[in-house]
């Protein structure tokens, strides 16, 4: 058997096309334009890239994106100096804290001081605790997980009664990616460094999403036939054949895997781009409560 290649890229290439719609209308029609702060402390080059692909993205669909970047030994006042300006910014209608952090600042700190209606991360305290109980809306939802569940739903997954698998427990992927199964009647299992028989609890799952950041962890051999495989990873692996000496792989063996799943996303070119396109349907959801007056 071989899998259906759930194409990230192509999905979030057309929510990008309906939200540069959507930004150009309000523009015209509220004279109101987008934007994006994106704070980036110090110089991990990992975090460098992915903002700067943020930023890029936002240019695209016409959001104005503000980049705002602070050496590695900022101090936790001068970050939350920034936050609170940012916060304060009417052109402003989403902050973005990059992480990780450098380790001497209080991330938690930070986070819980962005206003909850800039919270395009969905990271803050009350936005995650409102997606984790029952009948509370989150303003916002964690852009990775977010997209991971656009994806299986575009793959024509079942959510209800599925038995799901989510390998990691990260506050920015696994937890959030759990709740959000739950809320669509999932029976779901978190998985860890401690869990037992993690080849076993995988090949139950109907759904399965890896977000572990170790390379190529799940095999062939872990997937139940048909299942509806996400591969959240993102991993820079040595490789002397190739130009640049490395490239990317994600959490799942693509090749073996997709000889058993039913539908599977590639990384790169599946949940990556959907991250981006989240953050701009987010961005763009922060003016629409500006503009509704519900914040
Ligand atoms: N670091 C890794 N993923 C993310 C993300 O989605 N948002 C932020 N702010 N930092 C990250």
């Amino acid at each position: 058997m071989s899998a259906t290649l759930i194409d990230g890229k192509a999905v979030a290439a057309r929510i990008r096309e309906q939200i540069a719609t959507d930004v150009a209308r309000m523009e015209a029609e509220h004279g109101v334009r987008p934007g994006l702060a994106a704070v980036l402390v110090g110089d991990n080059p990992a975090s460098q890239s992915y903002v700067r692909m943020k930023r890029k993205a936002c240019d695209q669909v016409g959001i104005a994106s503000f980049g705002h970047n602070l050496p590695a030994d900022a101090t936790q006042e001068e970050v939350e100096r920034l936050v609170g300006e940012l916060n304060a910014d009417p052109q402003v209608h989403g902050i973005l804290v990059q992480l990780p952090l450098p380790k001497h600042l209080d991330e938690e700190r930070i986070l819980s001081m962005i206003s909850l209606h800039k919270d395009v991360d969905g990271f803050h305290p009350v936005n995650i605790g409102r997606l984790a109980m029952k009948g509370r809306d989150p303003l916002f939802i964690p852009c990775t997980p977010h997209g991971a569940m656009v994806l299986l739903e575009e793959a024509g997954a079942t959510f209800e009664g599925a038995n799901a698998v989510v390998l990691g427990r990260s506050n920015i992927v696994g937890l959030p990616a759990a709740l959000l199964l739950i809320h669509r009647n999932a029976t779901v299992t978190v998985c860890h460094s401690r869990t037992k028989d993690l080849p076993a609890v995988c090949r139950e799952a109907d759904i399965l999403i890896a977000a572990v950041g170790r390379p190529e962890m799940v095999k062939a051999d872990w997937v139940k036939p048909g299942a509806y495989v996400i591969d959240v990873g993102s991993n820079q692996v040595d490789d002397p054949a190739s130009e640049k000496g490395y490239r990317w792989v994600g959490d799942v063996a693509f090749d073996e895997v997709k000889e058993v799943a039913g539908a599977l996303t590639p990384s790169p070119g599946g949940v990556g781009p959907m991250t981006i396109a989240m953050l701009l349907k987010n961005t763009l959801r922060g003016a629409e409560l500006v503009l509704s007056g519900q914040v």
